[in-house]
C-alpha cells in the first residue's frame, strides 16, 4: 500500500529521474522483483490479496514510466520548437494592399456619401435604351461617335455599356424624386491601348433630382468636391457638350504650375480637366418617367483611372490592369 502510493506520487524533471524510478521499482533488482521474490513466503490464505497487489504494483510502476517518458518528451518537443520563446517578435502576416482603382472610388464614395448621395449600380453589358437612346442620343445620332462602342456581334441591342450614365437611367426609372446618387463602375470603350487611355476605365458618375436644382447647386457640388479630394478649391466651369445634359460644362481644377509634372499635366495653362457635367435634358427626364415641368437636376462623371493617375504619380494607365505585384504592393500603407 504504501509503496502504491509512493508510485502513484512520483514525478520527474528529467529524463534521468524517470530512469531511476524505472530501476528502483521495475529494474531487474528492483522492489516489483522483489516482492515477487516474497510470494513464495506468503502464506496461502494471504496469497491472493498479495498477488493482486503485487501485480497491481507492476502495472502502476511500468504506466507511471511510460507516462512520464511521454510527457517529458512532449515538452522537449515544445521547447525545441520556435513557439517557446514568447519574447520572440510575432512573424508578420503578409496581407495584400488595396487596388489604387478601389482606394480612390471608396475616397468618392465617402466625400458624396456625406453630403446625402447614395451608391447605385448597374450591369456592365447594357441595351440600346439605357446607354444611349434615353439619354438624349437615338440611333443615328452623329452624338454617338463620342463613345466608340463595342457592340455583341450578334445583336445590335447588347453592347458594353461605355459610361456608366445608363445607370443613371435605371435609377430614375425605378426610383421617384428626389434623387442623389453616385454610379461608380467599370465602362469600355473601343479605343486604342495606350499609355494614356484604355479600352476599359472606371467612373463615378453623379445624378441630383429634385424640385428647383439649379446650376448654382451643380456648381456649388463640384466645388465642395473639389476641395475635398484634392485640397485645392478654384474651379472653372468651361461651356460643353453632351447630349443627356443642357447647358453642359467641362470641370477644371486649378493645379498650379509648381513643377515641371504641374507644367506637363496641365499643359502649361495650371488647369486640369477632370470631368463632364450638366443639368439633365428635359427629354432625359421625361424617358425615364421623371416629370420635366416639376423637377429639375444636374448630373457629373468623371474618370477614376485618371485622379489615380494624378494622385498616385502612376505614368502609365496600364499598370492598373497588369496585375504586376511590384505595383500593386506599393499602394499597403494608403488607406
Ligand atoms: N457620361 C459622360 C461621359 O462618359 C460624362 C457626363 C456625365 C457628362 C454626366 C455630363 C453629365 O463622358
Amino acid at each position: 500500500k504504501q509503496l502504491m502510493s509512493e508510485v502513484e506520487a512520483f514525478t520527474a524533471n528529467s529524463k534521468e529521474e524517470v530512469e531511476a524510478f524505472r530501476i528502483k521499482y521495475s529494474g531487474k533488482k528492483g522492489l516489483v522483483n522483489d516482492i515477487i521474490a516474497d510470494f513464495r513466503d506468503v502464506p496461502n490464505e494471504m496469497k491472493r490479496d498479495y498477488g493482486r497487489a503485487m501485480n497491481m504494483l507492476k502495472s502502476a510502476a511500468l504506466e507511471k514510466v511510460n507516462t512520464l517518458k511521454e510527457a517529458l518528451e512532449d515538452a522537449n518537443d515544445i521547447s525545441s520548437s520556435s513557439i517557446n520563446d514568447t519574447s520572440r517578435p510575432g512573424e508578420a502576416i503578409e496581407i495584400g494592399a488595396r487596388h489604387p482603382i478601389s482606394i480612390v472610388k471608396n475616397q468618392i464614395i465617402d466625400i458624396f456619401s456625406r453630403i446625402g448621395f447614395n451608391v447605385s449600380e448597374g450591369p456592365e453589358i447594357e441595351d440600346d435604351w439605357h446607354n444611349f437612346t434615353a439619354l438624349n442620343l437615338p440611333e443615328y445620332h452623329p452624338a454617338r461617335d463620342m463613345q466608340d462602342t463595342f457592340f455583341i456581334q450578334t445583336d445590335p441591342d447588347v453592347l458594353l455599356r461605355t459610361h456608366t450614365s445608363s445607370v443613371q437611367v435605371r435609377y430614375m426609372e425605378n426610383n421617384k424624386p428626389p434623387i442623389r446618387t453616385i454610379s461608380p463602375g467599370r465602362v469600355y470603350r473601343n479605343e486604342a491601348i495606350s499609355g494614356r487611355s484604355h479600352c476599359f476605365f472606371h467612373q463615378v458618375e453623379g445624378l441630383y433630382i429634385d424640385k428647383d436644382v439649379s446650376f448654382a447647386d451643380l456648381k456649388q457640388t463640384l466645388q465642395y468636391f473639389t476641395t475635398e479630394m484634392f485640397g485645392k478649391s478654384k474651379i472653372r466651369l468651361r461651356p460643353s457638350y453632351f447630349p443627356f445634359t443642357e447647358p453642359s460644362a467641362e470641370v477644371d481644377v486649378y493645379w498650379g504650375l509648381e513643377t515641371e509634372t504641374d507644367y506637363k499635366m496641365t499643359k502649361g495653362t495650371g488647369w486640369l480637366e477632370i470631368m463632364g457635367c450638366g443639368m439633365v435634358d428635359p427629354n432625359v427626364l421625361e424617358n425615364c418617367g421623371i416629370d420635366s415641368k416639376e423637377y429639375s437636376g444636374f448630373a457629373f462623371g468623371m474618370g477614376i483611372d485618371r485622379i489615380a493617375l494624378l494622385l498616385h504619380q502612376i505614368s502609365d494607365i496600364r499598370m492598373l490592369s497588369e496585375n504586376d505585384i511590384r505595383f500593386l504592393e506599393q499602394f499597403k500603407s494608403a488607406l
